[in-house]
C-alpha cells in the first residue's frame, strides 16, 4: 500500500493526489479522508474495482455503497439522463452540500451495479473536504466509498485506523490528519410526501426540517432507545471494538452511580480493566474506580460534537489497551447530533444504553 502524507506543501499534496488519482482511474482502491470519516474508495464505474471493495471490506454484498462526488455537474453523470431532481432535494443541496449529508436518487446505466445491490437508488454526497473533492475531481470519475474499515469495526477516523484494518489489502492511503465531525453522513430518502432519514448523521433532523417543506421522519426501525436492550432491532453489533461498551444517559448523579455499581460489582471478574469516556467536569466531581490512562475527559461545553468527533477513535484506542470494558457517558438521542452519537453508540454496545 503506497500511503501519502498531505502537509504545507500545495505541491507535494498535489503530486500525491495526482497518483492517487491515477490508481482510481486504473480500478485501484484508494482510502482518502472526507470531513466525517475516512472513505475507501473506487471507481463507481468500474464493477471490478467496486466489488474489490467488497471484498477488502468483508463487506455483506447485499449492502449499498454512497457515491462521492466533487460538484454538482458530476451529479449528472450518476443519475439517468432525463431524471430531474425534486424541489426539495434542490433546497437540500443547496443547504447541505458540501457536507455530511446522502441524498438517494434513482441510479443512472453508468453506475456499477455493484454499487446500489437489491435497489434502483444511489447514495449520493459531495464532501466537505477540500482534499476529498481535489481527489475526486483529478480522478474524474465518481467515486464509491464505504467508511474504511473492516466491516463491523468502527469506523475510522484516522490514516493509522484505516492502515490497522486495511493496510494489506488496498492499493494506497491519503493522509491528512484525523477528520473533523467523526460520524457518517445523514442517509435521506426524499419522497413526495415526506423525508425519511434511513441512518442518522452529520446533518440533523431539525436542520433538514428547517430547509425543506416535508416532514422529515426517521425510518421506523431505527432507533427506540428507551426499548429494552434486546429489542429485535439490537441483535447485530456495529461499529464494535473488542470490549464490552456499556452506555448511561440522563442525570450526572445517576450515571454516576449507575457506573461505580458496575465497577464494583462482585460479579464482574476481578481481570476487569475498564475505560470511560465523559465530560471533563464530570471526571473530576465524581471519583470512579477507573486506571488513569483509561479515562477520557471531553470538553463539557461541546460534549456532543467531542462524543462525536472522538467516540471511534477512542474505542479502538482502548482496544489497543486491553480493556474489557468501557463505560461512556451518553446523550440526549432527541438532540442535534446525539441521535448519530447514540445510534452507533447503541450498535457499538450490542444495545446496551440506558437512560438514567
Ligand atoms: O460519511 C459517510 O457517509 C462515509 C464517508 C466515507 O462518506 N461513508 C459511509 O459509507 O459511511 P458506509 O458504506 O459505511 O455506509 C453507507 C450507509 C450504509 O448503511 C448503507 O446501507 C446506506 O448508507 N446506503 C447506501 N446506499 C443506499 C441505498 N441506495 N439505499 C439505502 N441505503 C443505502
Ligand atoms: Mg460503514
Amino acid at each position: 500500500m503506497q500511503r501519502w502524507t498531505l502537509g504545507d506543501d500545495d505541491g507535494h499534496n498535489r503530486a500525491a493526489l495526482s497518483q492517487a488519482a491515477s490508481l482510481l482511474q486504473g480500478g485501484k482502491l484508494v482510502a482518502f479522508p472526507t470531513e466525517t470519516v475516512y472513505g475507501l474508495g473506487a471507481s463507481a464505474l468500474d464493477e471490478a474495482a467496486v466489488l474489490n471493495i467488497f471484498r477488502a471490506k468483508q463487506r455483506p454484498a447485499d449492502n449499498p455503497l454512497i457515491v462521492h462526488i466533487a460538484d454538482e455537474t458530476q451529479l449528472a453523470s450518476v443519475l439517468p439522463s432525463d431524471y430531474e431532481p425534486s424541489r426539495a432535494h434542490k433546497q437540500l443541496m443547496d443547504a447541505f452540500w458540501p457536507g455530511p449529508l446522502t441524498l438517494l436518487f434513482p441510479v443512472g446505466d453508468a453506475i456499477a451495479p455493484a454499487v446500489h445491490p437489491g435497489t434502483d437508488l444511489v447514495g449520493v454526497r459531495m464532501p466537505d473536504h477540500t482534499i476529498a473533492r481535489t481527489l475526486i475531481r483529478l480522478s474524474d470519475v465518481p467515486i464509491a466509498a464505504p467508511s474504511a474499515n473492516t466491516s463491523g469495526r468502527p469506523s475510522p477516523t484516522t490514516a493509522d485506523a484505516v492502515a490497522e484494518d486495511l493496510g494489506e489489502v488496498i492499493d494506497g492511503l491519503v493522509d491528512a490528519g484525523p477528520c473533523g465531525i467523526g460520524v457518517e453522513s445523514t442517509v435521506l430518502l426524499v419522497e413526495e410526501e415526506r423525508a425519511l432519514i434511513l441512518r442518522p448523521g452529520g446533518i440533523t433532523q431539525e436542520m433538514i426540517a428547517d430547509v425543506i417543506d416535508l416532514p422529515v421522519v426517521y425510518d421506523a426501525h431505527l432507533i427506540d432507545l428507551d426499548a429494552p436492550a434486546l429489542a429485535p432491532g439490537m441483535k447485530y453489533r456495529h461499529y464494535a471494538p473488542d470490549a464490552r461498551v456499556h452506555v448511561w444517559w440522563g442525570q450526572p448523579e445517576e450515571i454516576y452511580r449507575a457506573m461505580l455499581e458496575l465497577l464494583l460489582d462482585d460479579e464482574v471478574d476481578h481481570e476487569l480493566r475498564a475505560a470511560i469516556v465523559a465530560p471533563d467536569d464530570f471526571l473530576s466531581r465524581y471519583e470512579l474506580p477507573v486506571a488513569r490512562d483509561l479515562a477520557r475527559p471531553l470538553c463539557h461545553e461541546a460534549y456532543d460534537e467531542a462524543l462525536a468527533k472522538h467516540l471511534y477513535r477512542l474505542l479502538r484506542e482502548f482496544d489497543h489497551a486491553g480493556a474489557t470494558d468501557i463505560l461512556i457517558y451518553g446523550v440526549n438521542p432527541a438532540r442535534g447530533l446525539g441521535t448519530a452519537v447514540m445510534n452507533r453508540l447503541q450498535k457499538a454496545s450490542g444495545g446496551r444504553v440506558l437512560r438514567v
